[in-house]
């Protein structure tokens, strides 16, 4: 069982890094095979609409989503892990989101598996906020579904904490880190 880590937040060892690395020891401590990607380190420039994706189902943009796309289809368990940034994911993970636009024309136009080899696939979403008010996640939740979605990924849940803003702040509350460790635990299971 192959599971990504895509960490979407460009602050690295934040919140979200601290509660995804934790979701994949919870993975790899029931023996899955686990990697995660930076997007932050990575070049991923926006999807530029050019519609070359309509004939072929494959994006001609030679950048760093190349390797993304080899990533998800190789993935059995897909964990997406991105603070809010004003109220959506970080811009970072909606430029790899959106470039998924091409594996939207396979399934949808071409009609072919998204990911290539049809097989069950589940998708996790973890994210913090800062701020404390009611439905802080409701935007990004609808986009990080969409994309599941889209990718035949069956969506498994969230994982998500408002309050948190400090560079580390998540790790004060252990509740919240032991709550990732199952969680990765749970979604090999
Ligand atoms: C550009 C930017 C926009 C943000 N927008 C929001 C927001 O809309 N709602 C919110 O609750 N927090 C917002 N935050 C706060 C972050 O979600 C918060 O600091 C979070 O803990 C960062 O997680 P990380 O350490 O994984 O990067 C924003 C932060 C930045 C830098």
């Amino acid at each position: 069982m192959r599971v990504l880590g895509i960490a979407g937040s460009p602050r690295r060892g934040g919140n979200t890094d601290l509660l995804l690395a934790e979701v994949m020891k919870g993975a790899a401590s029931r023996g899955a095979k686990v990697k995660t990607i930076i997007l932050s380190r990575l070049n991923i420039a926006p999807c530029q609409h050019c519609d070359s994706c309509l004939k072929t189902g494959r994006c001609k943009v030679k950048d760093d989503m190349q390797k993304v796309y080899d990533e998800l289809e190789r993935a059995d368990r897909i964990v997406l892990a991105s603070p809010l940034h004003f109220m959506g994911v970080t811009a970072q993970t909606k430029a790899m989101i959106d470039r998924c636009q091409a594996l939207w024309v396979r399934k949808y136009v071409l009609k072919q598996p998204p990911l290539g080899s049809k097989r069950e696939r589940k998708g996790l979403f973890i994210s913090v906020g800062a701020r404390k008010v009611a439905n802080l996640f409701e935007p990004a939740l609808a986009t990080v579904k969409s994309l599941f979605r889209t990718l035949d990924v069956t969506y498994s849940g969230e994982l998500v904490f408002p309050g948190v803003d400090e560079k580390g702040a998540i790790a004060k509350n252990p509740d919240a880190l032991k709550q990732a460790f199952l969680a990765g635990q749970g979604l090999v299971e």
